[in-house]
């Protein structure tokens, strides 16, 4: 198996903050690997440290098998960086901005223009083309972004927040964009503070925190840690609730519970929440149980930092009391 990247005990430090605190990844050729994180956790220091922008204090890394440190050039030769602030003049135009890194990767003109104009339709952006960049939204920068770091036909590429600030619409382009991508052979790292972009996207996810790698595994796995998605039926009446009950056995993945209050029964329904949605609805629809309302929650980043931290300090605690009666 070749990876796409891969980091060791990878350190750096700013004075007290240890922006990476012995972080350890790797990443298959060919894949998608998310890298989750609330800000501030170290994400866009490994995508500078992966892409030779700084030099680890500690640790070794190596893109496609070559060193960062000892050949940061090479490295530079087979990456695509888009970095978390879109890098496109203002005063170009999108045209003139992938023209421009055409050149400075020493493509011919008649491959610049051929280059320039298939990426610009590629992604979205032919009518925009010969408009300066600064009339240009948002998502349409960091699309023209993408296409700048598209130029040079990188085997791997590090995306750093693609999608933040991005409207729902664009930001499903975007991941269509970035499937493509990767259907055609391009391995890519992606950094995110949304679960659910991981979720669809990657396939590997590593959650990082202060510097520290505190979850890895597949979406599913990470979503099986949080106990998985959960279905809340708000009920018209109180004298339903045992004909729901019974409606819903067979979806519930582990007891069911019920809050007089607010006539609501919480279902967990393990990792396939949309799925068992549809079978509630169909359930209780069948068994004639009127719904007030109804919601699907899925784990959400919050939930994913509250789980693991929360369990971590809660070990500490457990591990620490018996330890001081012994003592006393
Ligand atoms: N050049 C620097 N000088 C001093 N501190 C830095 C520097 N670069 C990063 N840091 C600190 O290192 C930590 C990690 O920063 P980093 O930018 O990697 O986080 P991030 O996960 O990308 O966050 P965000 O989601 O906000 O982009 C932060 O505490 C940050 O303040
Ligand atoms: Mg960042």
């Amino acid at each position: 198996m070749s990876l796409a990247f891969e980091v060791k005990n990878l350190a750096k430090h700013y004075g007290n903050v240890k922006a990476l605190d012995g972080v350890t990844l790797e990443a298959k050729e060919g894949s998608i690997f998310g890298l989750l994180g609330p800000n501030g956790a170290g994400k866009t220091t490994l995508v500078r440290a992966l892409s030779t922008l700084l030099e680890p204090d500690k640790g070794s890394a190596k893109v496609l098998g070559i060193d960062v440190i000892k050949n940061p050039q090479r490295v530079r030769e087979v990456i695509g960086l888009a970095g978390q602030f879109a890098a496109v003049d203002e005063y170009l135009t999108g045209e003139e901005n992938l023209y421009m890194v055409g050149r400075l990767y020493h493509l011919s003109a008649k491959e610049t223009k051929q280059r320039t104009k298939e990426l610009l339709e590629r992604l979205n952006l032919a009518d925009a083309a010969k408009r300066q960049v600064r009339t240009y939204s948002g998502g349409m920068r960091r699309r023209l972004d993408l296409g700048a770091c598209l130029v040079g036909r990188p085997k791997i590429l590090f995306l750093d927040e693609p999608t933040t600030g991005l409207d729902p619409r664009t930001r499903l382009d975007l991941w269509e964009i970035i499937r493509d991508l990767v259907s055609q052979g391009t391995s890519i790292l992606l950094t995110t503070q949304y679960l659910e972009e991981a979720d669809v996207l990657a396939d590997k996810i590593a959650v990082i925190d202060r510097g520290k790698v505190i979850a890895e595994g597949t979406s599913a796995k990470l979503k099986a840690m949080l106990g998985g998605d959960v279905i809340e039926i708000q009920l018209e009446s109180e004298r339903d609730r045992q004909k729901a009950e019974q409606a819903i056995k067979g979806i519930a993945k582990k007891a069911s519970s019920y809050d007089e209050a607010t006539k609501t029964l919480t279902i967990p329904v393990g990792s396939d929440g949309s799925k068992s949605l549809a079978e509630v609805v169909r359930s209780l629809d069948r068994a004639k149980v009127p719904i007030h309302a109804l919601a699907l929650h899925q784990p959400s980043l919050d939930d994913v930092f509250l789980t693991l931290t929360g369990a971590k300090a809660s070990e500490v605690a457990t591990d620490a009391k018996p330890k001081r009666k012994r003592a006393a």
